[in-house]
């Protein structure tokens, strides 16, 4: 047990952690929370699997994947945005898992039709407005973003994104390829200012009345209203959320997720791993983390989500986001939206 704690304390230091027998997980993952690291010793402590972290940015950790090839020691990857997990699958970096426990604890929009990755936390992308400025009534969906009562008014990252590129194949999966770049057009006319920065830099433009609404991931929103600073805290407080498409298809959504690698060298502890990371009690604790939804139904949501309170999601399957991830980028380009 000491030899294990002690393994646990060196993480992310994969190699040579005691006992060459021991059972063990190796987790590639973005995320870089305490909270993580007490659930997998929780999982260590029932299952006696220690678990090794490599933490890395989302496309770091895709690259160094492909690098190591056949003699990765990765057995997990956790990452975030189904066209990201989509493009590990493509690159051949995933393999498929039967799991009932995972089959029924992650609705099958928010997993890969060929079990290459399971959502463990859903996210929205919502529109953070300006309370000041802007009477919630005015707002409905993405599409009327792009009327003219808006112009110089929008706030959106770049197109590079894949939270946007995302977002793109969710409006063309439900509209066509014409009507997105029509749509993109249309936003483009509408931006208060050319396309920089993260989730955070939109909704501080906000503040600093650049533009009157930005397009962000709900958590950017959670995490600056529970800031340890106060001044995060007054930057959350000055925007309103707005769920989108609430008459209609529903909030465009997406998730973090995971999945086994190609070559993993523990694949049923990987698999062990994520049952649990979509037990009851993990998804409370690994969803609040950052302030997402778990996707498993019934369990307890952070205190900010219930706060903002119930929406409707798109239920589309975030498989197709992948799929039109390629076109999404091509309509962005011809629209001009960089
Ligand atoms: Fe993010």
């Amino acid at each position: 047990m000491v030899g294990l704690l002690f393994c646990l304390a060196l993480l992310p230091i994969l190699a040579g952690c005691g006992d060459p027998d021991a059972e063990v997980v190796n987790v590639y993952s973005h995320r870089h929370y305490d909270t993580d690291e007490a659930l997998f010793q929780q999982f260590t402590a029932e299952s006696g699997i220690a678990v090794r972290v490599v933490s890395a940015s989302a496309d770091e950790l895709i690259a160094r994947l492909e690098r190591e090839g056949e003699a990765s020691p990765a057995d997990l990857l956790i990452t975030v945005d189904a066209g990201r997990l989509h493009r590990a699958k493509e690159r051949g970096l995933l393999q498929a898992v039967r799991s009932e426990t995972l089959a029924e604890a992650v609705p099958a929009h928010l997993r890969d039709p060929d079990d290459h990755w399971f959502g463990l936390t859903t996210r929205a992308r919502i529109l953070a407005y300006a309370r000041d400025r802007v009477d919630p009534g005015e707002l409905s969906s993405y599409e009327a973003l792009t009327d003219p009562a808006w112009e110089d008014r929008i706030l959106v990252r770049s197109s590079e994104n894949i939270y946007n590129i995302s977002m793109m194949a969710s409006i063309v999966a439900a509209h066509g390829a014409e009507a997105a770049e029509e749509w993109a057009r249309g936003m483009v006319a509408n931006f208060a200012r050319p396309p920089q920065g993260n989730d955070t830099d939109q909704i501080r433009d906000v503040a600093a009345g650049v533009g009157d609404v930005a397009i962000v991931n709900t958590y950017y929103v959670g995490r600056l209203l529970n800031h340890e600073d106060p001044e995060s805290r007054e930057l959350g407080r000055a925007v309103g959320i707005f769920f989108p498409n609430q008459d209609d298809r529903g909030t465009h959504v997406n998730v973090s997720g995971a999945g086994v690698t190609a070559h993993a060298p523990n694949v049923e502890n990987a698999v062990r791993l994520l049952e649990f990371l979509v037990g009851v009690e993990a998804q409370t604790a690994f969803a609040e983390a950052n302030f997402e939804y778990p996707v498993r139904e019934g369990v307890e949501w952070a205190s900010t989500l219930l706060e903002w309170g119930e929406y409707r999601p798109d239920p589309l399957p975030l498989s197709r986001l992948g799929e039109l991830n390629n076109e999404a980028v091509q309509i962005f380009d011809r629209a001009g939206w960089r």
